[in-house]
């Protein structure tokens, strides 16, 4: 199984979006995917019409009383299932300190699943807490989603260094830009000028567009709400990218 996790300690950046999207073209390629939200406000449960419940709530998970595989729920997606969060995963942090190897406890809790699924995909809540350090150690690849700004360049090197500073192995750091908006100077400079970017960023750039705002609207991936968009492209150069990087 491949980990990937869309990642930042920033709100509203696009993870669950991306999240979203790059879980529907892992199951349309054939692959099992189980989207994971993470994230106590359940937005990418609801973009994919699943009730944002887990019975016993996260607690029951965490502390092992109750196995992943039981909270999982088939989407109307072939190959796609969700891992819903609820509200009680606002808690997740002090759940996992409250556990022995907190930082190790995702790994292990993703472990039973290995045999199931071809591709998990987390959908994190925006921190940098104990939390982001079990999402590192469990993930082959974090995918940062950057909207072009000279302050998040140096967030996601802050991101690439602390990353190399966690135990176990390492997990590669991809960063792409997000919600670029090409009327904008500052956007079109930053996303052009590569000699700014560091190695761990990709020449992929997911515009600013309506049609990614309407997954809301009709709980669905972007690829299916519309096709022919220059997002669903560049979701697409995404995903081809994450292939390359794990194969
Ligand atoms: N490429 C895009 N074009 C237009 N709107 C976008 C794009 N990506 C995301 N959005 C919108 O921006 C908002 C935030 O996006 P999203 O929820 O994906 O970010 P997030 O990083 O998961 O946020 P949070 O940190 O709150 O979890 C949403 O309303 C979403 O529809
Ligand atoms: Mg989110």
């Amino acid at each position: 199984v491949k980990v990937v996790a869309l990642y930042n300690i920033k709100g509203g950046v696009g993870k669950t979006s991306t999240a979203v999207n790059i879980a529907y073209l892992a199951a349309r390629d054939g692959f099992r995917t189980l989207l994971w939200d993470l994230d106590p406000q359940g937005s990418a449960s609801y973009l994919l019409d699943v009730e944002p419940r887990v019975k016993g709530g996260g607690r029951a998970l965490v502390v092992g009383r109750r196995s992943p595989r039981e909270a999982v729920r088939p989407t109307a997606i072939d190959r796609l299932d969700v891992l819903p969060a609820d509200f009680s995963f606002r808690n997740l942090d002090l759940e996992l300190d409250g556990t022995q190897n907190p930082t190790k406890r995702l790994r292990r809790l993703i472990s039973p699943l290995r045999t199931r699924y071809d591709v998990v995909v987390l959908d994190c809540p925006p921190s940098a807490s104990l939390v982001s350090e079990s999402i590192i150690r469990a993930s082959d690849v974090l995918l940062v989603p950057l909207i072009p700004t000279p302050l998040s360049l140096r967030t996601f090197e802050r991101l690439t260094e602390f990353v190399a500073t966690v135990p176990g192995r390492p997990a590669r750091v991809v960063g792409f830009w997000s919600m670029v908006d090409r009327r904008k100077r500052s956007h079109r400079d930053l996303v052009t000028d590569t000699r700014r970017h560091l190695p761990q960023m990709r020449p992929i750039a997911v515009p600013s567009l309506t049609a990614v705002e309407m997954m809301a609207e009709h709980r669905l991936p972007v690829p299916l709400v519309a096709p022919a968009s220059p997002a669903t492209a560049a979701y697409e150069q995404l995903w081809g990218c994450l292939r390359e990087t794990w194969s």
